[in-house]
């Protein structure tokens, strides 16, 4: 597949400049394409035999689909809606509470947080967002006592796009790691394998429908089902009581429609295999554009496919102004900064249209 075959399969990069895959990825016309060729199904015997039949094949098909891009067995993985999904099951399981301590970072979405908070423990924050990347696994290793049950971060942070080295970290612990994959898995080659848990978001880098994702859990005998549902008992008796699914489909959360399913797949199919060294390059690049026209870029070279840089005013409003010209990015509340997502199919103009953006916005300002 060419750059520009890759490219001409996303309608949306027609018109716009499309840099935020970090929140959601384009969508190609084969995935739109088959999310309504199989939505049509609905009309039909929807609540019919083969139709359930039929979408449980599709989900243990998308588990393997799944499990290859992070390089894992289906087995492992469990189906969810989302990241945030993800996080919650595991946190569900691990029956956590105020004795109990879980590491994270100062650099975390809340899909992750959220849950960390919830369970109960204490958290400790690892101060890593105004560190060099480099200092990132110190700064995590030093908040990792006698307590510790969990360490909960994400593998590219949210805000700058830096890679914490969650290889090192699962060398230097014994305690469980959950990674929050929702910025890299379709952004850089991903091995989930070492790891006790790791997360998917499919709409994000795999320019999935939104939404779908899963989890990879290690040893799935091992996390307690602490969210069932339907999906995640063999047999039950009356009091509720259940047999669990064999492996990770114990964690299986909701009814994802069988179109999703679909999409998903389709998406992932889509995806050239020279993409990750592609979006590095295209990172780098607008990195490098970024710094030329004199903007503060906060996010290092060499990491992932995230650029993120200072703004001197309100961000909302810049992003906002941004789009209306056809430039989608992303503000990151509460910090001051702006992002922008570089995947394999941005090229030289959205990036021209980015600086010339933000030039403009500064001549108003
Ligand atoms: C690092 C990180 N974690 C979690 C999420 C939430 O992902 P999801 O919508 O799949 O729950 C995001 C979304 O931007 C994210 O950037």
């Amino acid at each position: 597949m060419t750059f520009e075959e890759a490219r001409a399969a996303f309608p949306v990069l027609e018109r716009y400049a499309y840099l935020n895959a970090g929140s959601v990825g384009p969508m190609a016309r084969r995935t739109y394409d088959a999310i309504v060729e199989v939505e049509r199904d609905e009309l039909g015997p929807r609540g019919g035999y083969e139709a359930f039949n039929r979408i449980m094949e599709l989900r243990e098909r998308l588990r393997g689909v799944i499990g290859a891009q992070v390089g894992v067995d289906a087995d492992h993985v469990s189906l969810t809606t989302s990241t945030s999904e993800a996080c919650r099951v595991v946190l569900a399981g691990l029956d956590l509470g105020p004795e109990d301590e879980i590491v994270t970072t100062d650099a975390e979405h809340f899909g992750l947080l959220g849950p960390v908070h919830a369970s109960g423990a204490r958290v400790r924050v690892a101060g890593v967002r105004e560190r060099p990347a480099v200092e990132a696994a110190d700064a995590i290793l030093g908040e990792v006592g006698p307590r510790t049950r969990l360490i909960a971060l994400s593998h590219v942070l949210w805000i700058n796009g830096h890679l914490i080295p969650i290889e090192e970290l699962k060398e230097a612990v014994s305690v469980p790691l959950l990674v929050d994959g929702a910025q890299s898995v379709g952004a850089i080659l991903v091995d989930a394998e070492p790891f006790d848990f790791y997360t998917v978001s499919g709409q994000k880098w795999l320019c999935g429908p939104t939404p779908t994702g899963g989890l990879y859990v290690r040893d799935p005998e091992g996390l307690r089902v602490g969210s069932p549902s339907y999906f995640s008992q063999r047999t039950y008796e009356l009091d509720g009581s259940f047999e669990p699914r064999d492996c990770a489909r114990r964690f299986d959360q909701s009814w994802i429609p069988a179109a999703f399913i679909t999409g998903l797949e389709a998406a992932v199919g889509a995806a050239p295999d020279w993409r990750f060294e592609h979006s590095r390059e295209n990172t780098e690049h607008s990195r490098q554009r970024l710094l030329e026209a004199g903007h503060e870029v906060v996010t290092e070279p060499g990491h992932s496919n995230l650029v993120s840089w200072r703004w001197g005013g309100n961000t909302m409003d810049a992003a906002r102004e941004l789009g209306e010209k056809g430039v989608v990015i992303r503000d990151l509340p509460g910090t001051g900064l702006l992002r922008a997502s570089c995947g394999y199919w941005t090229n030289e103009d959205d990036i021209d249209r980015l600086v010339a953006g933000l030039a403009a916005l500064r001549r108003v300002s």
